[in-house]
């Protein structure tokens, strides 16, 4: 049921609810992260230990030197010389800024290497620091350049890796929408564990000489992360020497694995009550942790304090980090109130419709359907239809007669589907179309605006991944919607076993689809509209499997560049995104949430609003307290095999489920970026499913970006794949 429960209740009663769920946070930020004596913050930035300023305050390898800028605003630095943008002990990250130190000079060149440029690189190691490889990417700029990158994971271990890009042809850099799509540009992750690289760049075409002028000859590959760089700006290629790169350096303690380090107890740094220790995945050494249920600092001695339960809860006796039920018998007195006045409006309502609805009945004839039609705007709609010349091609206006015959007069036999809101009718028309007639019970103005809502948003979209409005009928207090027939149930029936198991192909197609729909009508539609009602039963599945995506009711369009719009709150709880919930402010982000929801579903298995899921605070604390304590085995769905191969898919998606549920907003991924990584993934497991025996995983991965760049441009495609294999990456 859509949470208008809300809007119904007192005022006071949600005041008092939000203020319950907010104040506890405020509690903990005001413990200390720093040891005794070290300073805190430097200039806007809060230094959390091991990090520290000055001799004493840091674990070896964590000193920061907290100097003033040119511009007269203190900024720690990292080693000495990397400014420093913010660190977050919970994602065991720190942010950066590093300068290109590669250069290059606007000079003609008649082939091999660019001419006169210094090659970018980055030596971390001997330090605690590490290159995140997942939210960092390198983006390769320039005109027919091939880049190399040799990655360092030690001394004696390196990888190689890279890309190619394209002719800056100008037509290709007007259509290029901001994307690294090849043309002038392209990219490519590092390793995991990386913590020294090297770049190489070289132009491949010799003849590129004839075709740009000598402005486009600069070559620039740069480690950025992933999402800040603004390429529009940067192609065809210009200089970059000594501009600033943010970069996600990830770190770790010491060399050991856990076991190790706790055997010597004055080195062992997770000292906090309630901390413990896992092993880094992707370099040596470990990390600390607060318990879950426990929040702040697990390097310092007491730094880890009890998390507050939400709203309505309270801890466990004996069971550190569980919350139980629990409403304090006044407030159990106020909110039987509350329901108190919300049920005898929604009494009244029903009254009011009962009321309603026997009017009509006794009044069944055509005047009544012109009626209908006219307040359901059917002109201003027909109107609609008929100036546009897509639509017409896609919809219709059906009468009632023609839908009566459809469902042998709406036979319940024929029901599909039944919700709170209405019955789904499975229709044959006289053009032997299957169609899915949805036809609603709540006679409620605000129910046909979403009807009419629908109806518009839909005709104005046209996407594979997007299910297909054939039309509607006006004639009928609601109106009918006519859809094309998806055969194959939702996606919520496949992963909840109605349907037998779904592997792991299928889910990540479902999930790249998905996010290709979602992402289409967020930017790519004349004007962006935000779904609202993002869930796996708003997901159909046809016979191969195809996602469609369904349900507008709920959906807003919006100016594209309107930041956020204040609506009240609707949604499915368990899919509801929290901020949205607090602020009522309406982003693309809200859909990035209940999509990350519908990622942490596939991978778990686990319905959002089940009961099992709401005794552990829900499926998003279920899961990004499983990942965060590395137990992605565990809480994985049994129905999905996992082998070698799935396994690095597997954590890189689950990664993205964890970017979607981000609390903040802006810390999101958007669904553009989604739907990217999504498709790197796809191409990547197809990779795996066809593997070439002489394939190194290096080109492997240089054909998976390939592939992506390839995209449109078919015969390049295949011309730069013959390229690939008769270029050797010098060793
Ligand atoms: C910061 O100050 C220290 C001590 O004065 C100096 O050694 C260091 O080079 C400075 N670092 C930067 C980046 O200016
Ligand atoms: C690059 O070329 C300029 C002018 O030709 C020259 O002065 C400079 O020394 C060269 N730099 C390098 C690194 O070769
Ligand atoms: C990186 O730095 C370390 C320590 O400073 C040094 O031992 C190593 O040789 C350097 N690696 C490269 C490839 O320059
Ligand atoms: C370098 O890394 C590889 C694999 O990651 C490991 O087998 C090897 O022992 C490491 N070498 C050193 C000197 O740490
Ligand atoms: C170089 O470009 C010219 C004209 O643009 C073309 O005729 C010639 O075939 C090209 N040569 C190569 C090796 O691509
Ligand atoms: C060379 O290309 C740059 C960037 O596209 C452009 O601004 C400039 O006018 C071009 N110069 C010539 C001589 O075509
Ligand atoms: C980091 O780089 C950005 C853009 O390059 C710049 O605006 C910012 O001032 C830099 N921050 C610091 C602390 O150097
Ligand atoms: C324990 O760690 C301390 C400090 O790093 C070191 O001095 C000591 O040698 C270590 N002891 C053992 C048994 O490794």
């Amino acid at each position: 049921m859509k949470p208008k429960t809300i809007s119904q209740m007192t005022p006071a009663l949600v005041a008092l609810i939000l203020m319950l769920a907010i104040m506890p946070f405020q509690i903990v930020a005001l413990t200390s992260v720093a040891l005794p004596g070290c300073p805190e913050i430097c200039g806007e930035i809060q230094i959390p230990y091991p990090f520290g300023i000055g001799p004493g305050c840091s674990l070896p390898g964590f000193e920061l030197s907290c100097n003033t800028t040119s511009n007269g605003s203190p900024v720690p630095f990292l080693l000495n010389s990397i400014p420093v943008l913010d660190i977050d002990l919970t994602w065991r990250r720190v942010r950066v800024n590093k300068s290109i130190i590669s250069s290059c000079y606007n000079q003609k060149i008649t082939s091999g290497m660019i001419s006169n440029s210094t090659d970018d690189s980055w030596n971390l190691s001997g330090t605690p620091f590490w290159i995140n490889n997942w939210q960092n990417v390198f983006i390769v700029i320039g005109c027919d350049v091939i880049a190399s990158i040799t990655f360092g994971i030690n001394e004696t271990n390196t990888r190689l890796g890279g890309c190619i890009t394209m002719g800056c042809y100008s037509a290709d850099i007007i259509n290029y929408n901001g994307i690294c799509s090849g043309m002038g540009c392209c990219q490519t992750y590092a390793p995991q564990a990386i913590n020294y690289y090297q770049v190489s760049l070289q132009h491949w075409n010799s003849n590129s000489s004839k075709q740009y002028n000598s402005s486009q000859f600069c070559g620039n590959a740069v480690l950025v992360e992933d999402g800040w760089f603004d390429i529009s700006n940067h192609i065809p290629a210009v200089n970059l020497y000594k501009q600033q790169m943010r970069v996600i350096l990830d770190w770790s303690i010491g060399n050991e694995a856990c076991e190790t380090a706790q055997a010597n107890r004055s080195s062992y740094a997770c000292i906090s009550d309630h901390s413990f220790c896992y092993d880094s995945t992707n370099s040596p050494g470990y990390w600390c942790h607060c318990y879950p249920g426990y929040v702040g600092n697990p390097y310092l001695e007491g730094g880890c304090q009890g998390y507050p339960c939400p709203a309505f809860s309270r801890p466990k006796q004996n069971r550190p980090g569980e919350c139980e039920l629990y409403v304090p018998p006044i407030f159990g007195l106020i909110i039987g109130l509350g329901l108190g006045i919300t049920g005898f409006s929604a009494f009244l309502l029903c009254f009011a419709i009962r009321k309603r609805i026997k009017l009509f009945e006794k009044r069944k004839n055509e005047k009544l359907k012109k009626k209908f039609f006219n307040q359901n705007r059917g002109f201003l709609l027909q109107q609609r239809i008929a100036s546009d010349d897509d639509a017409t091609q896609r919809m219709r206006i059906f009468g009632l007669d023609e839908l009566e015959k459809a469902t042998n007069r709406f036979d319940k036999a024929l029901i599909l589907g039944q919700g709170g809101h209405g019955e789904v009718y499975k229709g044959i028309l006289l053009d032997q179309r299957i169609v899915a007639i949805k036809k609603s019970k709540i006679v409620d103005q605000a129910e046909i605006e979403q009807f009419i809502n629908e109806v518009v948003i839909l005709s104005q979209i046209n996407h594979r991944n997007v299910v297909k409005l054939y039309g509607c009928c006006l004639e009928t207090e609601v109106p009918l919607l006519v859809y094309e027939f998806i055969s194959n149930g939702t996606l919520s029936n496949h992963l909840h076993a109605e349907h037998g198991p779904l592997t792991w192909d299928h889910r990540l197609r479902i999930a790249l689809e998905t996010a290709r729909a979602i992402a289409y009508l967020h930017s790519s539609a004349s004007i962006s509209v935000l779904h609202r009602d993002i869930k796996s039963t708003n997901i159909l599945l046809d016979d191969y499997f195809t996602a469609k995506v369904s349900d507008f009711g709920a959906s807003r369009s919006v100016q594209i560049d309107q930041t956020g719009i204040t609506t009240v709150i609707q949604g499915t709880f368990g899919y509801l995104d929290p901020e949205y919930f607090y602020t009522h402010r309406l982003t693309p982000k809200s859909d990035v949430y209940s999509f990350g929801v519908i990622l942490a579903e596939m991978l778990t298995g686990e319905k959002p609003n089940s009961s099992t899921m709401f005794e552990v605070g829900g499926l998003v604390t279920y899961f990004t307290s499983g990942m965060r304590e590395n137990r992605l085995e565990e809480i994985l769905d049994p129905q999905i095999a996992v082998n070698e191969e799935h396994r690095t898919e597997l954590e890189v998606f689950s990664n993205l489920a964890q970017m979607c549920l981000r609390r903040n907003g802006e810390e999101r991924p958007t669904m553009k970026e989604v739907e990217i990584h999504l498709e790197v993934l796809w191409r990547f497991n197809q990779q795996h499913e066809q593997p070439r025996a002489s394939q190194t995983l290096e080109e492997r991965q240089l054909l998976l970006h390939e592939s992506i760049a390839g995209n449109d441009t078919t015969r390049q495609y295949s011309f730069e794949q013959e390229l690939i294999s008769s270029f050797k990456l010098p060793r």
